[in-house]
């Protein structure tokens, strides 16, 4: 089988399994204090990527009760998708993230990129490039699953995933997702330029989506569900499960 070629080979993915969300929760909170710790030591800066769905209210009370030790000064906060509705609504992703997240935090990241939503999508898209190209890569790019294997705004059979251009953010217009217009980070930018990517994912429902997805390499299908399509080249990736994502793993 051959991958895209915006599809870096490398190493197998890492599965952490956890009894319930909460302790996934927990665990991957207190990783993402120990990582930006780690990387504000070493480079000055911390960059991240939020999903939207249900990753930031899972990280939420672990990020709180370790907020004193964070330096959220320090943070480039960005999306790894988000939706071209208006900021205040409902389905938009930082919005989520403010709600769930910083808005329990007593000093916000105040450096926090979200979409520019007065342009069309595409110049939206266009524009949040600039900001990513404004950082050397992302020290962790935190994503969802939805059932049908998709990751940010990536989704099955979508042309999107064979995007091999060097844009680090495309526009998408017909998401099979409601809404139907987002902008994405693209798979070979999260291939090449995240230092380490984390899957977040709980509920039966993911389960077979799960196991199509974090497997090897040399277990992977001919035409790999999006989610399998994230072989980052500097780390393995690595997925967090509960019991029940996790089950036919
Ligand atoms: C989006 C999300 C999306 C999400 C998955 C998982 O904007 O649609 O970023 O990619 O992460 O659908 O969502 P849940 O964690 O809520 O299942």
């Amino acid at each position: 089988m051959s991958l895209p070629a915006s599809t870096c080979e490398s190493l197998d993915p890492i599965v952490h399994q956890f009894p319930t969300p909460g302790e996934l929760g927990q665990a991957v909170g207190e990783r993402i204090v120990a990582v930006s710790k780690r990387a504000i030591e070493q480079r000055g800066e911390f960059s991240i990527a939020f999903s939207g769905g249900s990753l930031p209210g899972l990280v939420a009370s672990a990020l709180v009760e370790h907020q004193a030790q964070m330096d959220f000064t320090k943070w480039k906060v960005f999306l790894a998708d988000e939706r071209h509705v208006a900021s205040d609504s409902a389905d938009c992703n930082l919005k989520a993230v403010q709600d769930l997240l910083f808005s329990k935090l007593a000093s916000p990241p105040s450096q926090v990129f979200g979409l520019d939503h007065s342009l069309s999508v595409e110049q939206a898209a266009v524009k949040y490039a600039e900001h990513l190209r404004s950082v050397d890569g992302l020290d962790l790019v935190l994503l969802g699953m939805g059932p049908d294997g998709h990751t940010a705004s990536l989704f099955p059979g979508h042309e999107l995933l064979s995007y091999d251009g060097d844009s680090p953010v495309v526009a998408i217009k017909d998401s099979p997702k409601p809404p139907p217009e987002r902008i994405t980070l693209t798979l070979r930018y999260i291939n090449t330029q995240a230092r380490q990517v984390w899957f977040v994912t709980t509920g039966a429902g993911k389960q077979d989506a799960v196991a199509r997805c974090a497997v090897p390499l040399s277990k992977l299908e001919a035409n790999p569900l999006p989610s399998a399509r994230v072989r980052p080249a500097q780390s393995a990736v690595e997925w967090y499960v509960d019991t029940d994502a996790g089950a036919r793993l």
